[in-house]
């Protein structure tokens, strides 16, 4: 796995240049990173372009044996197109313009600037394109509006417009799906449709049609991308790559959408100061969730991925900024390569002495040479890996019974935009829901990808489907076969209540889920936040109060788990049954910690006798190309089971906080 770290030449005199990437090479980096806030420099005026200073930057870059990773600018227009194009710009919720003065203030659907993009995009493949010196582009950076996250403009308007006109043909398929009759809202034409917002209404948007907006933003965030990436495609080096750099994760884009890049790269920064992490100390090793997230998610798009930008040190933009821990950035690293990523690259070089991101520590400090905390444990990382290279095993045979359990969860855009704007208790949020399977899936050791519905599910001994509540009979058949040739399908709570577009099906609750998941659906409750219920399973009991899902089984069914209060006490709240060759189980409750859902699970893995392992909360351990890695991100120490036949290449068994270890067998 390479290592590499952003520089923006343009922000350093030319005399720091050579000496400053000197560096980077000195420190071990592999490649760097340019251009992708430089607009301004690149096309000063609007038409005059200047690419002498980037040449000049590649050449230091490539003489110090640096590979280049060259960005389009276009997160960051020049001041000049804003002040005579203003139709370029971002709109805000509340018919705000967004001015220049930042970054990512623009709007995807304007026609100008779409244009703009075109001719510095086909300027940077001529000059760049044919240039081996070049290793791979990175178009635009972190596509997105960051806060604003949608765009209400004139252009967004036209475009929303077309995009439903596209989808119904006909305004009355179009009043159909959203349910126009409720409050007189039909549409006689299209043009009558505005962008469904908040702030121009009384109150209440029509879920529907927030629904397709959401799913027209990605679009238009997709078609940017990849409006570059044909222009590059045309005309670059074939071996030259093209990705884009997407957070790891945002809700308003979906990187699926950009299956045409030829790989898709995230971007992730653990300790911000939002969570506690695991254990003392905690916060100043995030989460193993982030990072893990990240590999899974990414990874299986196209079968490969790389982490675009990894936290370094402290950061400006957190809650607050710790510190981070000793090892930690080493410990992200690992998590980083042990995820099967090709690359990793870290934001930045040097630590700006300008600007709002001054306070974000680089590898070196703010005097430009002084490697930070991050750039020493980067330095001894970028030495480990070439061990490890050194010590590649030769024949990589995969270990069977991590294999054997190799699980998914689905990921569903749909459903986190349908369930998280109706919530129906402030205290549902879909990522939570999700992130409790996938953690309970890496505490068993599993290998884990997060798929999409629409991928082939027939890898997986288990997998997870979770909160699906909008769904088609299409996936329900799809599923289905999966269970009847062997799979193990979990569904959890809210599942199968909706039709594609969000409405109800006629018919009772979720009924078409029943004969799949072999139970009734009799209705859900929520509790409010001080209020807790308890549901058990076996011998043990759980609190819950976000969701529960009140079912009654068919006949073959056998009841897992039961609600113990409440007036539906007695009633079941797990239920499971074979199917085929496989099982389904239905969690229809949301448990605090999801401990009931820990429990479940094992019990399924056990049934099917798929081996898995029993990590305490905050150790991973993942294979990949012949080796074994082992991560401890929370405070307790924990010895990793290591055959004595196994030859430990990196560390010890017995991992303190932040430790790694790496063996292969
Ligand atoms: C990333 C972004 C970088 C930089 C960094 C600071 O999300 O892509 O440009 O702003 O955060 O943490």
């Amino acid at each position: 796995m390479l290592v590499g770290a952003y520089y923006y030449p343009e922000h350093w005199p030319r005399e720091q240049w050579e000496r400053d990437i000197g560096n980077i090479a000195k420190m071990g980096f592999d490649f760097t990173h340019f251009g992708e806030f430089a607009w301004a420099f690149m096309e000063p005026e609007e038409g005059k372009y200047d690419f002498g200073w980037l040449d000049e930057a590649v050449e230091i870059a490539s003489k110090n044996g640096l590979k280049v990773i060259m960005c389009t600018p276009t997160p960051t227009p020049p001041a000049w197109m804003a002040e005579k194009y203003p139709e370029i710009l971002l709109t805000n919720t509340d018919g705000r313009i967004i001015r220049h003065g930042t970054r990512q203030h623009i709007s995807w659907s304007s026609t100008k600037y779409r244009e703009f993009t075109e001719k510095i995009v086909t300027k940077l493949a001529e000059r760049y394109g044919q240039d081996e010196r070049i290793w791979g582009w990175q178009i635009d950076n972190e596509p997105s509006h960051y806060g604003l996250k949608e765009d209400y403009g004139d252009a967004a308007q036209v475009r929303f417009r077309q995009w439903l006109k596209d989808k119904y043909q006909t305004i009355e398929r179009l009043n159909d799906v959203w349910g126009t009759k409720f409050w007189s809202e039909v549409y006689s034409n299209f043009d009558q449709v505005r962008i469904p917002n908040e702030k121009e209404l009384v109150l209440f948007v029509n879920p529907h049609a927030m629904l397709d907006f959401k799913r027209f933003t990605a679009s238009e965030c997709a078609s940017f991308v990849s409006l570059q990436y044909n222009i590059l495609r045309k005309s670059i080096l074939k071996e030259q790559w093209i990705t884009t750099n997407f957070m790891a994760i945002y809700d308003a884009v979906d990187p699926k959408l950009n299956d045409d890049l030829d790989f898709i790269t995230w971007t992730k920064y653990p300790v911000e100061g939002f969570n506690q992490g695991i254990g003392e100390q905690g916060f100043r090793r995030g989460l193993p969730y982030d990072v893990g997230f990240g590999n899974d998610f990414f990874r299986p798009l196209k079968g490969k991925t790389a982490a675009m930008e990894l936290q370094i040190s402290q950061v400006c933009w957190g809650e607050y900024n710790p510190r981070m821990y000793p090892g930690a950035r080493r410990l992200l690293l690992y998590h980083v390569f042990a995820g099967g990523n090709s690359f990793v690259c870290s934001y930045r070089f040097r630590q700006p002495t300008f600007n709002y991101e001054q306070n974000i520590i680089g590898m070196v400090g703010t005097d430009g040479v002084t490697p930070s905390d991050g750039g020493e444990e980067y330095m001894a990382f970028i030495k480990e890996m070439k061990t490890l290279q050194d010590n590649r095993p030769k024949a990589t045979k995969k270990p069977e019974s991590y294999f054997k359990r190799k699980s998914a969860v689905i990921w569903s855009f749909d459903n986190i935009w349908a369930t998280d704007y109706q919530k129906h208790t402030t205290q549902w949020s879909y990522r939570n829901h999700h992130a409790g399977y996938y953690n309970i899936l890496k505490s068993f050791g599993c290998p884990v990808d997060i798929i999409r519905d629409c991928d082939d599910f027939s890898a997986y001994s288990v997998l997870v489907a979770p909160a699906q509540e909008l769904i088609n009979t299409e996936l329900i058949d799809k599923f289905s076969k999966y269970v009847k040739n062997g799979g193990h399908l979990v569904l959890t709570c809210r599942s199968g209540a909706k039709d594609q577009n969000g409405h109800y099906w006629e018919a009772k609750r979720a009924e078409p889920i029943w004969e799949l998941i072999g139970a009734e659906i009799e209705f859900f409750d929520n509790l409010p936040g001080n209020c807790w219920a308890n549901v058990r399973f076996g011998k043990q009991d759980f609190k819950w109060n976000v969701w529960a899902d009140v079912l009654s089984p068919h006949k073959d069914t056998a009841v897992l788990a039961t609600y113990v209060d409440q007036f539906y006490q007695g009633k079941a709240a797990v239920v499971s049954h074979k199917y085929g060759k496989g099982s389904v189980t239905y969690i229809g409750v949301e448990t605090s910690g999801n401990g009931l859902e820990r429990a479940v699970l094992k019990h399924i893995y056990n049934q099917a006798k798929i081996p898995i392992e029993d990590y305490p909360n905050g150790v991973i351990v993942d294979w990949r190309d012949g080796f074994w890695v082992a991560m401890n991100y929370s405070s307790e120490p924990f010895e990793v089971a290591i055959p004595k036949s196994a030859e430990i290449l990196i560390g010890q068994k017995t991992l303190k906080a932040a430790d790694v270890v790496v063996w292969s067998e």
